[in-house]
């Protein structure tokens, strides 16, 4: 039996990839590891957690005492490790936080792997490793910096940033790789383009709008909405982090994506178009609106969800303009294809959401509404 630690699991792909290996695996124990801040809820892994099979521990991927412990007591093979301070807005407003937890954390968590599965010195003085073991660490397509029209990031792409938070991304992708370089550490990483999908957190793009729609509220679009992100349905995220940590050669890094690329402004459209659609053949869905104006006829009006929500707003600082990943490469040696499509993978997010309502709301009950005021009121 193999056991995981899996950090920030009470997160979004966190949470994704600890049900999508329960569920396709069987001899495996995890241990999930998040200090649930804002973005982490442990109703998300509610279904998940028996103390047998999923195990949560609440704590701080920081603390040397409690790594340490967890490694002694549960013996890991594998370390993935999510846990991160996560929103691009939110490095901008505090971006210390951000170098605490996505750098020193990492930090903290590789060198108690490194303690726990070292077992002496080779004759050049190179630790030697347990067998088996794995730190993978899941990173972003943001540590290439921004792309112009054309072009595409590939492994070989400098390492580029510019937000406090894909800054820090990238140094904790240096440290990693600084790891296997010094201590011939076994480790992973994947660089994944946009995700979306179910237990997205509502400060990002796609849950934001969503939400924003059912309450009948604005659509912030940063700038002019021309920036592209290249979005990737959550699955073929965890499919891709699956074959990477178990088939992968030791050292390797691999980008993920799945050539969607779509302007911001698209993508908001989009969202727009499909709520309606859902509402008007599914009237059920209606259930989920807050903001329910009546027809004359006394049925629900649906005119207004169209795209005079959209409101463009104040840019954010230092915006990166566009994303593409090239995926050639984990194309060719791990046989991985996305396999869930743009057209299905937004409606069956929009559905997800529509159907979960009470989840939206115990997640952004008490701080995140604090956040919401705080971070449009200066945009407008
Ligand atoms: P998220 O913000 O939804 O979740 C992060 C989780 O980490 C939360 O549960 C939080 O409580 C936990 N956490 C934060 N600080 C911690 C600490 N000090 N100790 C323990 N737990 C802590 O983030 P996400 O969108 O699920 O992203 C997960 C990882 O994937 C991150 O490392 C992120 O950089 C990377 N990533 C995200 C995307 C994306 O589109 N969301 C794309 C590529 C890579
Ligand atoms: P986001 O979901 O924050 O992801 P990231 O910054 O990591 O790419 O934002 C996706 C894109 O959407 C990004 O270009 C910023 C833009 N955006 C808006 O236009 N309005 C919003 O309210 C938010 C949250 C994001």
């Amino acid at each position: 039996m193999n056991t995981y630690l899996i950090t920030g699991a009470a997160g979004f792909i966190g949470s994704n990839f600890v049900k999508y290996l329960l569920r396709t695996r069987t001899d495996l124990r995890i241990v999930v590891l998040d200090i649930l801040t804002y973005a982490g809820n442990l109703g998300t892994l509610a279904d998940d957690i028996d103390n047998e099979r999923c195990i949560f521990v609440r704590g701080d991927i920081g603390d040397r005492r409690l790594v340490e412990q967890l490694f002694a007591q549960y013996k890991f093979d594998y370390v993935v490790n999510f846990a991160a301070e996560s929103h691009v807005d939110r490095s901008i407003e505090n971006p210390q936080l951000f170098l605490q937890t996505n750098v020193l954390g990492t930090q903290n968590l590789l060198d108690c792997a490194r303690r726990a599965w070292t077992t002496g010195r080779d004759a050049q003085g190179y630790p030697t490793w347990l067998r088996g073991k794995r730190f993978h660490q899941v990173s972003t397509d943001e540590v290439y910096g921004s792309l112009g029209k054309t072009g595409f990031f590939t492994e070989q792409t400098p390492l580029a940033p510019h937000s406090p938070y894909s800054a820090s991304k990238t140094a904790a992708d240096l440290i990693v790789l600084a790891y296997r370089d010094t201590y011939h550490m076994p480790v992973s990483i994947t660089r994944c383009s946009n995700n979306y999908g179910p237990y997205h957190f509502p400060e990002k793009l796609i849950p934001l709008i969503i939400k924003n729609i059912l309450e009948g509220k604005k659509l912030p679009v940063y700038g002019d909405g021309s920036n592209v992100r290249d979005w990737l349905y959550v699955e073929d995220h965890c499919r891709a982090i699956d074959l990477v940590l178990h088939q992968a050669r030791d050292g390797e890094v691999y980008n993920v994506g799945g050539h969607n690329e779509r302007t911001n402004l698209e993508i908001v459209r989009l969202v727009i178009s499909t709520m309606r659609q859902l509402m008007e053949t599914r009237p059920e869905y209606r259930n989920a609106l807050k903001h329910k104006p009546l027809a004359a006829d006394g049925s629900i009006d649906l005119t207004w969800m169209d795209d005079t929500l959209i409101t463009f707003v104040a840019d954010r600082l230092g915006h990166d303009q566009r994303y593409a990943i090239d995926p050639a490469k984990i194309q060719h040696d791990l046989g991985w294809t996305p396999q869930t499509t743009f057209d299905v993978g937004i409606v069956r997010t929009i559905e997800w959401y529509l159907n979960h309502q009470p989840w939206v709301k115990q997640v952004t009950s008490g701080e995140y509404i604090k956040y919401y005021e705080r971070m449009y009121e200066h945009r407008n």
